[in-house]
């Protein structure tokens, strides 16, 4: 595991965008795991100026989008669908055929999960995983619990998560309680994992998972550190209960 502590969150952005365009600059065709949240919109910014500046080519990428609320419209403000349009794609030159995100309202669930698992593996994989961390260990929407899963999946999201990600919506009320969700399988056979994570708020789950060197079902991150291929990337906040 690589870890890197960069000052403040500009430069976690500016670093991490460069490892994700060496990447594509070595393969055209890569196949990009994605996360939504707060913490990697600098690094798609970065990315977006990259690309209407230096001409970084996505024109190939593939991209698989980790999760999504469930029930909610596509083209709702708080959607990751429509996040990801307004954050990324609709600025870049990706193909939209090439662009997958979980569908919120799928008609027959089962189905759909075990489809979305499949899209990825006929790809060959994920090569590099964007992810972020929740401040209860979860990435994507895999919550601590005494087991996780393999594949994409429902899952109903903890009190702790509805409660940080109300700062997108008018009320706590509003925050969907399920979500759909890639599961530990998918991420686990990427290629190569970045993991981002910035701010005081991450600076005590970061500190368990790379000083406890614990692997458990209730800190889900905690299973990366059985990756052969991951870098972290902090912010001198995150990296504080660490150093
Ligand atoms: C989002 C996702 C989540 C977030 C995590 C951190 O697609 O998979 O696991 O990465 O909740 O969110 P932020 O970045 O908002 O702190």
């Amino acid at each position: 595991m690589k870890i890197i502590i960069e000052k403040n969150y500009s430069d976690l952005s500016k670093k991490a965008a460069d490892i994700i365009e060496k990447e594509i600059r070595n393969k055209s065709d890569l196949i990009l795991g994605l996360a939504t949240g707060s913490t990697p919109v600098g690094t798609y910014k970065e990315l977006i100026r990259r690309h209407k500046e230096e001409g970084l080519d996505f024109a190939k990428v593939t991209t698989f989008n980790l999760d999504e609320y469930l029930g909610i419209p596509h083209d709702h403000i708080n959607s990751y669908h429509y996040f990801m349009y307004d954050n990324l794609f609709k600025h870049i030159n990706i193909d939209e055929d090439n662009i997958n995100i979980p569908n919120g309202n799928p008609e027959n669930v089962e189905e759909y999960c075990k489809s979305y698992d499949e899209d990825i593996e006929k790809q060959g994989g994920i090569d590099l995983q964007i992810l972020g961390i929740g401040e209860n260990g979860h990435i994507a929407f895999n919550e601590p619990d005494d087991k996780l899963y393999l594949g994409t999946h429902i899952t109903d999201l903890t009190e702790s998560t509805i409660r940080a990600n109300a700062r997108f919506f008018d009320s706590i009320e509003e925050v969907p309680k399920k979500a759909i969700t890639m599961g530990l399988g998918s991420i686990m056979k990427a290629k190569k994992i970045l993991l981002l994570a910035n701010g005081k708020s991450k600076a005590n789950i970061i500190g368990k998972l790379l000083k406890d060197e614990v692997v458990s079902t209730y800190n889900p991150a905690s299973l990366l550190l059985l990756h052969p291929d991951v870098t972290i990337i902090l912010d001198e906040e995150s990296a504080s209960e660490y150093l």
